[in-house]
């Protein structure tokens, strides 16, 4: 039997705000399973890309240093993720604003792509893990039969990561400021050339627009449940 039909690998996709990661950690919680943040990941590849002074937009500069990349993903005590670039536990740096487009933008190139989506189908194939991020139904996990793309409108994202940003000591952004950047990203993240956000056609789409997160967890719990029936 393959090793990735042993574990239980539940993939969700989605543009910046829309809830992935609360929810996804929420689920993984409740089944005792891991929890992948492939967006951290990719943030560790744009903080890589600022120390070696590579613009993340400049596909040749990023296809010279990407093997170079020594990113990890590690698990303490209590099942908390922490990312490590050459060694040092970055975490806590990966999510300022400048690093949220740096990610996206690295995230054109295939190169970093490919490095990234291997290094997280070894997680899938050696735990039980809920990942989220921007391809896992479509190409990190395309097999698996728990495929989710979870959505919200741009106004309630925006408004979503402002009460963030203010609940975490403020921001001199507007909502305004803020609305347009989510717009951006989601445009460089749909619009990209090779494995662009897109809903895989056997995905549940569950629109979390209006809906707090306790609803969407126990929304997301009953969906994995129904196609575990299967
Ligand atoms: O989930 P996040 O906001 O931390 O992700 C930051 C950026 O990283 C996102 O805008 C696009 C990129 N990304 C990606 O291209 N593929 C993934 N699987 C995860 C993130």
């Amino acid at each position: 039997m393959d090793n990735r039909e042993q574990h239980l690998n539940i993939a969700i996709d989605g543009p910046a705000g829309a809830g992935k990661s609360t929810i996804a950690r929420a689920i993984a919680e409740t089944l005792g399973i891991r929890y992948l943040d492939t967006g951290a990941m990719y943030r560790a590849m744009a903080l890589h890309a600022e120390r070696c002074g590579v613009d993340p937009g400049d596909a040749a500069g990023m296809a010279r240093i990407v093997n170079g990349a020594d990113i990890a993903v590690r698990y303490d005590g209590s099942g908390a993720q922490h990312v490590l670039l050459s060694g040092e536990d970055v975490t806590g740096l990966l999510r300022s604003g400048s690093l949220s487009m740096g990610a996206s933008m690295v995230g054109l190139h295939p190169p970093v792509r490919q490095k990234l989506a291997e290094l997280q189908r070894q997680v899938g194939r050696e735990y039980d893990v809920v990942m989220d991020g921007r391809d896992i139904t479509t190409n990190v996990l395309p097999d698996t039969p728990y495929k989710f793309y979870m959505t919200a409108s741009v106004q309630e994202r925006a408004k979503r990561r402002y009460g963030e940003l203010m609940q975490r000591g403020g921001t001199d952004k507007t909502l305004e400021q803020i609305e347009r950047e989510i717009a951006a990203r989601d445009k460089n993240d749909m619009e990209r050339a090779y494995m662009p956000l897109r809903i895989a056609e056997d995905a549940v789409v569950v629109d979390t627009t209006g809906m707090d997160i306790a609803a969407v967890t126990e929304r997301m719990l009953c969906l994995i449940h129904e196609k575990a029936q299967r």
